[in-house]
């Protein structure tokens, strides 16, 4: 559980008051936060659902892509959603018990202090090749028809505007080959602004809860300072109008969600 006490042990950087965060500035803040956001147990906690949104992901990219060889996982951080989805590829396969999947992995990640963490974890895992890439998202060249299954967890609601949305979406789509799965579990924007208003008061009473007052109002100055999250409707709708062939959701819990989409 995310205690107060392992809060304070990480000695969280919070940042100051200002503007949406520059990427510069969220390369920093992850970088210099690497412990808290690598370790599920203190960091999903904070996230409504979140590691239940990571093992419902894990659960269904190995049903969907069985063969699965190529993973891109995107703002990868310390790895917790490939390493959930390799365990799970592992205790599906029973002639695997004692030998690692050989799956490949690319991840990509703003910080390389997350990359170098989530190599260093993901290589237990898998006896595939692992290839990290400090970029950003938005600049990617993904190579076309390539990948089985693509991870986005926690990562595109740093995206700011439509345009790189769109062009975010379409790339990856463009990247996955045909009847690979794209998964995302991120916070999600709610346009009503009633269902707004009651869903962040029921997700402040949880992180009150949780951890306390002062760790509920870190966590929502960090949205407001550093999110852009755009909503799950206006989402599935995109994917639809790119060419995914199937989209779904797997789960919503007020402001966070997770879906899939397959080309
Ligand atoms: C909240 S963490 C999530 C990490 C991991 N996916 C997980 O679920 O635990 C967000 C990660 O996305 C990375 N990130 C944020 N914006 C990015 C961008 N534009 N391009 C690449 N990585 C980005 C950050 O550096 C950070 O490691």
């Amino acid at each position: 559980m995310v205690s107060k006490k392992n809060v304070d042990r990480v000695s969280l950087k919070q940042q100051t008051s200002r503007a949406v965060s520059s990427v510069d500035q969220i390369r920093e803040f992850f970088s210099e936060n690497t412990e808290l956001f690598s370790d599920p147990d203190q960091i999903m906690p904070a996230i409504l659902d979140g590691q239940l949104c990571l093992d419902m992901i894990a659960t269904v990219a190995v049903a969907q892509q069985p063969q699965i060889k190529r993973v891109l996982d995107l703002g990868c951080g310390g790895g917790n959603a490939s390493n959930l989805l390799l365990q799970k590829l592992q205790s599906k396969a029973p002639n695997l018990r004692n030998q690692l999947p050989d799956v490949n992995l690319t991840l990509v990640d703003l910080s390389r202090e997350m990359l170098q963490t989530a190599e260093k974890s993901l290589a237990k895992r898998t006896s595939g090749i692992i290839k990290t890439h400090a970029q950003d998202i938005r600049k990617l060249s993904l190579k076309e028809n390539h990948y089985d299954v693509i991870l986005c967890s926690l990562v595109l609601h740093h995206l700011r505007h439509e345009r790189e949305w769109l062009d975010t979406y379409k790339q990856l789509h463009t990247a996955l080959r045909p009847g690979a799965s794209l998964f995302v579990f991120d916070l999600v924007d709610i346009t009503s602004s009633s269902i707004h208003q009651d869903a962040y008061t029921r997700y402040g009473q949880y992180l009150s809860k949780t951890v306390d007052d002062e760790y509920r109002d870190f966590v929502f100055d960090h949205i407001k300072q550093e999110d852009t999250p755009r909503s799950l409707l206006w989402q599935i709708d995109q994917l639809r109008a790119i060419g995914f062939s199937e989209v779904d959701i797997l789960h919503k819990h007020l402001c966070y969600a997770a879906f899939n989409a397959i080309k």
